[in-house]
């Protein structure tokens, strides 16, 4: 069902935007050097490189007030004029920061679909079901009458919600907070995306209902082959889901590796604070280690290492230099200054191996 090659509708017309990057580059969506400023001395997110590529889950993570939907929402124009952004946003190597607002609306829900935590903010209240999805249909698949409501009965079943028919008729506020969720992932599958933006998907639903709709993302994934970018601040829900995980902090990215490598050896300490306060299930019992202090507000990011003030591990250095993003294992990347030392995170497997291993090779 995903539009996984092909022409790109509302690409402009400009050769210029036929970029050789548009060829070589093997991302389907990537963020270049991105950088998102509000009036102000500070950026919000800063030099944020990520990429994701066909098919493939891309988790986000980190505490709350780190950048993870400031980013999204401003790499697809979705905040206000005073938000400014720097750096590209490439979708298949080309920038979607250079088209139009109105190409720009035809790739926003066409290739790249978004839902959000809270569904009512999303979902129009006072239009019924049937009319926000035939609407989408008819602006991304050109379909309308029998065709568009036929499909729209089909994306409703395929999203689990029965009597189709009555529920087309229906208004958000007669829909439970899960069956609104339900209705926004169908609204975002109707313009078949190649990449599904989810920023929190979950978190306003419970654990049951949680689980369904994880599953239901899952199953359409496998069945679509659509990318996926999984927004949490919940790292065990980011992990059961995704390939690939990068953890955010003070607007910047400090981690990022293979789901399996981040959660079993992870190298930076802000990762390993986010591990060490996360419950298991199985294993011994262990006394939980919070992460003390809260992320800077962007006008409060200290200099250096934006974590120094609540690393346990920091070092005079940690304040004044600004650590890179460093390969530390392969296809693994931190951005702290004692990589490579055998120093961790208060509860965290001290990473022993790396003390024979040279420091951060230079990504
Ligand atoms: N429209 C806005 N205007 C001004 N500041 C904003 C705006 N949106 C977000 N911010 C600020 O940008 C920073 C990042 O916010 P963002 O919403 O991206 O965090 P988040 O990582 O998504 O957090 P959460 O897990 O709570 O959703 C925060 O300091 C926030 O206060
Ligand atoms: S650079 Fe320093 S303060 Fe930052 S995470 Fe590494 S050790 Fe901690
Ligand atoms: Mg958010």
């Amino acid at each position: 069902m995903s539009r996984l090659s092909g022409q790109t509708p509302g690409w402009p017309q400009d050769p210029a935007s036929d970029h050789p990057a548009a060829k070589s580059d093997p991302a389907l969506l990537r963020l270049h050097d991105f950088t998102v400023s509000l009036p102000g001395p500070v950026p919000i997110v800063r030099g944020l490189e990520l990429s994701v590529g066909r098919g493939e889950a891309l988790g986000i993570v980190g505490e709350s007030g780190c950048g993870k939907s400031v980013t999204w929402l401003a790499a697809l124009r979705l905040l206000g004029r005073n938000v400014t952004t720097g750096g590209e946003v490439l979708l298949e190597g080309r920038d979607i920061g250079r088209l139009s607002e109105r190409d720009l609306a035809r790739v926003r829900g066409g290739r790249i679909a978004l839902i959000f935590q809270d569904p009512s903010s999303a979902l129009n209240p006072v239009q019924r079901i049937g009319t926000q999805l035939t609407d989408v249909l008819c602006q991304h698949r050109g379909l309308g009458g029998e065709a568009a409501r036929r499909e729209a009965l089909r994306l409703l079943d395929r999203v689990g919600i029965a009597d189709g028919p009555r529920r087309l008729r229906q208004y958000p506020h007669e829909f439970s907070g899960g069956m609104n969720q339900r209705v926004m992932i169908a609204l975002a599958l109707a313009g078949e995306p190649d990449v599904l933006v989810a920023d929190e998907p979950t978190t306003a639903l419970d654990a049951t209902i949680q689980a369904q709709v994880l599953d239901l993302i899952r199953d359409i994934r496998r069945e679509t082959g659509m990318a996926l970018i999984l927004i949490s601040h919940d790292i065990g829900v980011v992990g059961d889901l995704c390939d690939r995980i990068a953890v955010m902090y003070a607007g910047r990215i400090v981690e990022t590796a293979a789901t399996r490598d981040l959660l079993t050896r992870p190298r930076h300490p802000y990762t390993q604070g986010l591990l060490a306060a996360l419950p298991t299930l199985d294993g011994p019992r262990r006394r939980l280690t919070p992460i003390p202090g809260t992320v800077p507000a962007p006008a409060a990011i200290p200099p250096g290492c934006a974590f120094a003030p609540r690393c346990p591990i920091a070092i005079s250095r940690c304040e004044r230099e600004l650590p890179e993003l460093t390969l530390a294992a392969q296809d693994q990347r931190a951005a702290c200054l004692r990589l490579g030392e055998p120093v961790a995170f208060p509860g965290a497997p001290v990473p022993a191996a790396l003390a024979s291993e040279p420091a951060g090779v230079p990504a």
